[in-house]
């Protein structure tokens, strides 16, 4: 039997867990609720968590085995599986991803891979007083109400994904970016995946695009391709599919890439420090 509780956050999707230790072993009865919970609000917010690094990872097994992050610089220590999210530099070099200060990128964990994520666990460990939320988009609910004109486009059609291209865009705004290396750009060639996916456990349908990570839409030219992309992109973070999350120490927020996308909000980092941990399972 369940010992936690659950509040949703809106009448779409997200949902508050309370009543919850994940610094204790979950029981097996918890662990197959959370997954269960996890499908059908597509955003868990668990307030007040003391984790270790080795909790962090126990908890993510709970739904499948986290990943190394091509960008091994920015992993923890001892703990491949965890990557460093933060605007801290040291000695003029960032600590970990999303150092910028407006690194604002819609996207899906990992989608610049051949095989795509499932679920992302975001731990906060300094949590800025000003800026820094994370946004999520419900990319499901939003695939539902598509316009059918927009539905029609987008179809059986197929993005490109790039990595590189993603850092391209991002230098441009970042000089402090530190670039991919010879061997992260090698590890990571462009993937297509379609923008219309079906969900391998709910059968629903969502959106899968990225403001920032996605090269062109497959057999548009440019601007047809930029144009759709935008469409799309207004449709989907409209408010009413939003939810913005703002970081406390101690809030472990989980996601289901599979349903949703998601990105930082701005934060000046000469005033406001944040430091996070993720695991991303596959
Ligand atoms: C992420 O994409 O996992 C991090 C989002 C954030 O920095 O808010």
């Amino acid at each position: 039997m369940s010992r936690y509780h659950i509040d949703p956050l809106s009448s779409t999707f997200g949902a508050r867990v309370s009543g919850i230790d994940l610094s204790r072993p979950l029981n097996e009865s918890d662990s197959v609720s959370l997954v269960d919970d996890l499908m059908k609000y597509r955003v868990l917010v668990v307030r007040d968590q003391t984790l270790s690094h080795e909790d962090h990872i126990r908890v993510s097994r709970v739904f499948g085995e986290p990943e190394i992050h091509v960008q091994d610089q920015y992993t923890v220590p001892g703990f491949a599986q965890i990557v460093t999210i933060s605007n801290i530099h040291r000695n003029g070099v960032p600590i970990g991803l999303y150092d910028g200060d407006n690194e604002q990128e819609w996207h899906t964990d990992l989608s610049f891979q051949p095989a795509m994520s499932s679920v992302s666990l975001l731990y906060s460990v300094i949590a800025p007083e000003v800026g820094g939320q994370t946004r999520f988009a419900d990319t499901t609910t939003a695939y539902d109400d598509l316009p059918e004109e927009l539905a029609a486009q987008v179809d059986g059609r197929e993005a490109v994904h790039s990595l590189v291209h993603l850092f391209e865009q991002q230098a441009a705004d970042n000089p402090a970016k530190v670039p991919l290396t010879e061997a992260q750009r090698a590890k990571t060639p462009d993937v297509v995946h379609p923008l219309v996916r079906l969900h391998p456990q709910t059968g629903r349908r969502s959106l899968l695009l990225g403001d920032t990570i996605i090269r062109n839409i497959v057999g548009l030219s440019p601007a047809e391709s930029a144009g759709l992309l935008d469409q799309l992109h207004a449709h989907v973070t409209a408010e009413r599919y939003v939810y913005s999350h703002r970081w406390a120490v101690g809030d472990l927020v989980i996601w289901d890439n599979r349903a949703t996308m998601h990105t930082a909000s701005p934060c000046d980092h000469t005033r406001h420090q944040r430091l996070l941990y993720r695991t991303t399972v596959m």
